[in-house]
Parts: structure tokens; C-alpha cells; sequence
């Protein structure tokens, strides 16, 4: 079995769009759909930009799809082949070095096609088409620039100016900011016969006319290059010039970058296992999706929830970043972690403007965050299947446990690298801002020496509009307690806290930190277990199949007002689980395992994010069965397309960042027991019996090293 690529034989169109996730190319700048060449846009194509974002009239803000590559027409022997039926088709991703490819046999010909986004160069789409003639006859290829584009709240890009020359180019500018978009397209080839471009009604494109041989092989190269006005002042320019640096180097140049800059992806972050293949690969999978869309060409840049696969969630950052894929960056390619915490520093105004319009101090983040710290997050962001209304949520209102996972993961940036110059640079004054924000959110009743969180959301979206969220309270407690250690990590330089906490006037918030963080109210406990919410244990507690079973409409949202899931104890995701995931040091096995027992036959895993924080606590108490079986769930979440893809009426389908850095986790800081502290490693594994070893990389203060873990124990090497 390859371990490093997914194939799929056979020809069904219908799965256009899921293949689109599954095949996904990326390279931190953009995202290609794995769809073909020549697919029309119901397969959902597309060539989707990394932070530049456009709201067309009052639908939602949603990043751009830039013009792709496309082939308009092929017809040979007086046939035309685009959307024909083939006789084989298979299509294949290479993990590796991030290949796509596809083989079609036509019967007269084979076509096939390879598609590089390029890592070594973020700008660069290249792609090599050959076609093998089984028959003589008449060949013409038209293949250009598409300006038919695939936008679920589009259009985006408007008064497009092309030019068909030697090189294609396409122009346009967004609607919202009028930021300019270009492309440019080069091809070589390698045929007898006439080249030739012109403008058509879908976009520039170049016709290729050629007599074709039997036994014959045409190979076409095509270098894509894209810019826009937020990369440089002449976009158009720069992709020209680009596509003429590319040329002139060749295809086999630019897929040979492409792979060296993979090959050195993998020597840093690389996590293997041994024992099952179908697993092995599941890890390469989530691992290449994962890597494919780490913003290396950026040093202030975060990934939206559904990576570079398209405009769902409206390409926004969630909490996602810092508790689901900070982690796997952290461990093993801290620079991508700094630019994530940086998107979050450089966002500062944002979450402080947000906090201010709720009436609240400090920084409140938003629950969806677009270019700039911008509020993605709408009113109703669900539409009810019987009256097709939207619904009324309150994730951006009441979701505030955001501030808090921020605050925590740079705390861990400092605690797992030893390096406090995120901190320094902004970090710190971010953690001081949530804690404001948590001081000036909590509320007290007279007669009660407990301060309350009131009217929150917790990860369990299900439950709207609760008190006293135990994931809410004491991850905020978290933030108030990292507030006041920062004093300890910059106890050499004293004038370095007391010029900040000058600089925002934070003198009396400092004074009460020690007290909000006792009189913070904990969480009911009943037998050992933590109440995810004050008045839970009073809600109708029944089987999982049983809510499920009062569904009228299986695309119903089981949340809000008159969700199936409200009036229960039946929640969407890990929640309090997910806090002692977090905060392991905080609870004892034996608290952890009756929780464990407790809420995950009561958990739907309706998200992603779910099984993951269960696996982890799962292998901390060495249910090591449960943990396995969560593991392959959470890994193959890609590969095989799964996931859910309706939220009522709203299309959620795309690939899955989270749980791709769940399976991370799982694999090393689960079954391995890694731990980093200021640089330092320690391991206690707990291999499943699936499980003979697993090797990973990461970068320790020593620098970069290779870790096997076996039955045996463990041994770590230096990487060159
Ligand atoms: C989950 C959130 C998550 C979001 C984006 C939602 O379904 O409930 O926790 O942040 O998806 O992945």
C-alpha cells in the first residue's frame, strides 16, 4: 500500500465538489479545488486567495476566488471531449510533495494532467497536460483563464480587463475595497502545429491545432501567476513577470522546487506510525492538508476553519487556530506559530473596538475573524429547514471564551518554547487586554460572594445563552492567572511590566486580578463530575438516538431556540472534556475518567473539533481502545470527505484544519505523551495495541530532532 497518496478510480461527476476537498492542493497563498482541468462551475472550482476577503451587497463577507485555469474545449477527430464520458479515469494526490494528477483514457487518447501550488513560490500554479493519441486526427485545445467564477455570496471580482498575447492576463478588482486581482498565464509545448490566443466569452485562452500521430505524446506546461493589490502596488506586472521566470525555468524546475520545499516541510514536522497502513496514511493526509496551508509566505497571517478549500465558514479564524492547530506549529515549526499569534497581536484594535460596541473593557476577539481582526460573524448564521428563515444566534455575541483560548495559546508559545519575545511584542499587552475584558464581563449578586459569567456560549454551541460555562469560567480564570505571571516572566527587566500596565492605564485592573480569580465561580461538581453549565444536570437526559430520533429533517440545526438538542443534555461537542484536554494539570485521572464516562456517550461530535479533545483524555486514562477508534475518525476526516456538510440550510462542506492538528495531537501528544516545557521534552507513551511505534519531528531547544517511539521506549536524534 502507498502510504502517501489518496486515488480514486472510477468516473462519477456528481462528486465534484467532495473531491474538491479531498484532492485540494494549497500552498499557505492559495488553495486549488482538486477538480479537473475542464470542470464547469457546479464542481465548485476554484483557486481560492488566503486573507483577501470581499462582501458583495449585504450577503456575507467571504475571501475571493481568483480566475483559475481551465480548459475550455478539446476536441479531436471532429469530437469534443469536454464532458464526455471516459472509459477509465483515476485521480491521485500525492502527499509527499503535494502533487495532483489525474489519468483519463478517452479512447482515442489519454489525457493527463499534473498541478503543482507551488511551495517554494506562493505566487506559482503550474500544470502539465500531455495527451497520448491512440488514433491519428485533428486536435484543438483551448485552454485559458476562467472569469466564470464559483462564489457562494458572489460575485466578487468586477470590471475585468484581459489580454490575450504571448502571455494571458486577466484583471479585476474587488467590490467592497476595489483591490486589484491578477492573473497571468504562460504555456510551452511541445507539439507541431499552431499556437495561438484570443480573447473568448469565459476569459483569455490559447488554441492549440496539431495533427496528432498515433502512438504520440503533446505535452502542454502552464505557469499560472497571481497577485493582487495587497501583495504589491502592480500586481499585473508581477504575475507576468512571474509566469516568465517560471517558463524560462521549465515545468520539471518548478515541480522539482515544489518537491525539495516539501521534502524539507516533512523533515521538520513529519509524524509516522507503524502498526495499521490505512492509519499511517490517514496521519499523511491530515499532515499534508494541514502543512499545505500554513501561511509560510507571511509572518502575520492565521488559517481560516476550513483552510484554503473554499468560502465556507466565510474563511474566517475561529478558535480553531490557537486550540487545534497552534499545537502540531508550535511543536514543530514555530514560525508559523508566531504568525498565527501575530494575526491575533496585529488584531488588538479589533477585539478592543468589538469589546468596546458590547459595552465591555479589554479585548473581546471576534468569534470570526476576517482581514484586520473584522467581525465575520453574523446575526443568523443558520436558516431553519421547514420556514427557510434564518435563525437567530448568538456566536459572536456570547462566544467569549475566544479571548481566553487566545490569551492561553500565546502563554503556551512562551511555556513550550522558552521564547518570550512574542510577549514582548505585543503578546503580553493581549493578555493583559482579555483579562480586562474577563473583569469587566463578570457580574456578582449581593448576597453571593461568587462572581458569575452570565448569558455565554461555550464550545457546545447547542447550549445558547447559559451561566457559569465551566470551559468559559476557568479558561478565563487561566487568562487572569497568565495576566499576573507575566510579572514573573519579565521579573529581570521590571520596567518593562510597569511600563505597560502604565501605558494602559492598568493599575486598578492589576489590583483586582487576585480577587476576580477567587471569587470567579467553579463549577457545580456531582460525583466527581464538573456541570458543563449551571442548571445542566437538570435538563432531560436521555440517549443520544433518542434526540436524534425527534429530528423531522436530518439537515435540522439540533441548536438554538427549537433545536432537538436544547431542551437535553445531549451536546455538539467536547466541552468540558475539552477543558481538561487543556488543562490537564488541573483535574486527577480519576476526575478525568468519570467526566470521560460521563459526556461522551452524551457528546454528538457534531464538530470536527470533537473527537480529538476526547482521544487525548481518553489516553490519559488508558482507554486506549476508545482513543484509537477516535484517532482514526478524527485522521481520516479528509481523506475520505467526510464531515458534516449541512448546518441547516448552509453549506459547511470544505476540508478540516482542525481535526487535521487533532490528529497531530493525538498521535504525539497522546499516544506518545509529549510534552515541551521552555524548550524541554519529556515522553510518556501509551501505545494503543494497534499502534507498533510512531517517529516524529520537532524542534527542541536543541533544535530540530527525530523522536521514535516504540513498546520499547524512546530515543531522540539530531535532524541536519
Ligand atoms: C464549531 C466551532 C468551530 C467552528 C469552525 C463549529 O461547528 O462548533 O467550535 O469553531 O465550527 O470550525
Amino acid at each position: 500500500m502507498d502510504l502517501w497518496t489518496l486515488e480514486q478510480p472510477g468516473y462519477d461527476p456528481q462528486r465534484g465538489v467532495t473531491d474538491g476537498n479531498r484532492f485540494l492542493i494549497a500552498n499557505g497563498y492559495m488553495g486549488v479545488r482538486g477538480t479537473l482541468l475542464e470542470a464547469e462551475r457546479q464542481a465548485c472550482p476554484a483557486v481560492n486567495l488566503a486573507g483577501v476577503y470581499d462582501r458583495n451587497g449585504d450577503k456575507w463577507r467571504e475571501p475571493v476566488n481568483a480566475p483559475r485555469p481551465r480548459l475550455f474545449s478539446l476536441r479531436f477527430g471532429g469530437q469534443e471531449y469536454v464532458g464526455a464520458t471516459p472509459r477509465e479515469h483515476v485521480l491521485r494526490l500525492s502527499y509527499r510533495h503535494g502533487v495532483f494528477s489525474r489519468e483519463t483514457d478517452f479512447g482515442p487518447f489519454l489525457l493527463k494532467e499534473e498541478r503543482i501550488a507551488s511551495l517554494s513560490e506562493p505566487h506559482l500554479l503550474a500544470e502539465r497536460l500531455s495527451f497520448t493519441f491512440r488514433e491519428a486526427g485533428q486536435a484543438q485545445v483551448t485552454l485559458g483563464l476562467s472569469t466564470d467564477i464559483w462564489d457562494i455570496n458572489g460575485p466578487h471580482l468586477f470590471d475585468f480587463q484581459q489580454e490575450a498575447a504571448d502571455t494571458l492576463l486577466c484583471r479585476a478588482v474587488t467590490g467592497e475595497k476595489a483591490i486589484p486581482v491578477a492573473t497571468a498565464m504562460a504555456l510551452t509545448w511541445d507539439g507541431r502545429g499552431k499556437k495561438a490566443s484570443a480573447l473568448t466569452a469565459e476569459g483569455p485562452a490559447f488554441t492549440l491545432c496539431f495533427d496528432a500521430r498515433p502512438g504520440e505524446t503533446v505535452t502542454a506546461s502552464l505557469f499560472m501567476g497571481v497577485y493582487t493589490g495587497l501583495d504589491d502596488p502592480a500586481p499585473a506586472q508581477q504575475a507576468q513577470a512571474l509566469c516568465a521566470r517560471a517558463q524560462s525555468r521549465g515545468l520539471d524546475a518548478c515541480f522539482q522546487d515544489n518537491g525539495h520545499a516539501w521534502e524539507k516541510v516533512w523533515a521538520r514536522c513529519q509524524a509516522e506510525l507503524t502498526g495499521s497502513d490505512q492509519e499511517a496514511l490517514s496521519l499523511h493526509a491530515s499532515q499534508f492538508y494541514l502543512n499545505s496551508i500554513a501561511p509560510r509566505h507571511a509572518e502575520n497571517l492565521s488559517i481560516p476553519a476550513r483552510g484554503l478549500s473554499g468560502q465556507t465558514y466565510k474563511g474566517a479564524i475561529f478558535w480553531d487556530s490557537e486550540i487545534f492547530l497552534f499545537p502540531q506549529f508550535v511543536y514543530t515549526q514555530p514560525q508559523v506559530a508566531r504568525s498565527l499569534l501575530r494575526y491575533r497581536i496585529e488584531t488588538l484594535p479589533g477585539a478592543l473596538q468589538k469589546a468596546a460596541e458590547y459595552g465591555f473593557r479589554g479585548a473581546f476577539y471576534p468569534w470570526e475573524s476576517q482581514e484586520g481582526g473584522q467581525e465575520g460573524c453574523t446575526d443568523f448564521n443558520v436558516v431553519d429547514v421547514f420556514t427557510h428563515r434564518p435563525v437567530r444566534t448568538y456566536f459572536r455575541d456570547k462566544q467569549i471564551h475566544i479571548s481566553a483560548d487566545i490569551a492561553y495559546a500565546l502563554w503556551q508559545y512562551y511555556d513550550i518554547t522558552g521564547d518570550r519575545s512574542l510577549l514582548e511584542e505585543g503578546g503580553a499587552e493581549v493578555i493583559l487586554q482579555c483579562a480586562r475584558f474577563y473583569l469587566s464581563r463578570m457580574s456578582g449578586h449581593l448576597d453571593r460572594e461568587e462572581l458569575d459569567l452570565t448569558d455565554v456560549i461555550g464550545p457546545d454551541e447547542y447550549h445558547e445563552r447559559v451561566t457559569n460555562n465551566a470551559f468559559t469560567n476557568r479558561m478565563a480564570r487561566r487568562c487572569l492567572e497568565s495576566a499576573l505571571a507575566l510579572e514573573a516572566v519579565f521579573s529581570d527587566r521590571p520596567g518593562f511590566m510597569a511600563a505597560l500596565k502604565e501605558r494602559l492605564g492598568y493599575e486598578a485592573d492589576w489590583a483586582r486580578l487576585p480577587e476576580a480569580i477567587r471569587r470567579l465561580r467553579g463549577p457545580w461538581i456531582r460525583d466527581g463530575v464538573l456541570e458543563q453549565f449551571d442548571g445542566y444536570f437538570d435538563l432531560e437526559d436521555c440517549p443520544l438516538e433518542t434526540v436524534r430520533s425527534r429530528l423531522k429533517d436530518p439537515r435540522e440545526y439540533w441548536g438554538g431556540d427549537h433545536g432537538v438538542a436544547g431542551p437535553t443534555q445531549i451536546i455538539k461537542q467536547a466541552d468540558v472534556i475539552a477543558l481538561m484536554a487543556l488543562l490537564p494539570e488541573d483535574f486527577s485521572d480519576e476526575t478525568v475518567a468519570k467526566n470521560f464516562a460521563y459526556y461522551e456517550p452524551r457528546t454528538e461530535h457534531g464538530s470536527s473539533l470533537s473527537a480529538c479533545m476526547y482521544a487525548l483524555t481518553a489516553c490519559r486514562i488508558g482507554a486506549l481502545d476508545k482513543a484509537w477508534e477516535l484517532f482514526k475518525k478524527t485522521a481520516s476526516i479528509d481523506l475520505v470527505g467526510g464531515g458534516k456538510q449541512w448546518a441547516g440550510e448552509i453549506y459547511i462542506g470544505g476540508t478540516h484544519p482542525a481535526a487535521n492538528g487533532g490528529a497531530w495531537m493525538i498521535a504525539v501528544l497522546g499516544f506518545c505523551g509529549a510534552r515541551m516545557q521552555r524548550g524541554e521534552l519529556t515522553l510518556s507513551p501509551r501505545l494503543p495495541s494497534q499502534v507498533q511505534a510512531i517517529r516524529f519531528a520537532l524542534t527542541t531547544a536543541e533544535g530540530p530532532r527525530q523522536i521514535t517511539v516504540t513498546r520499547e521506549g524512546w530515543r531522540s536524534e539530531p535532524i541536519d
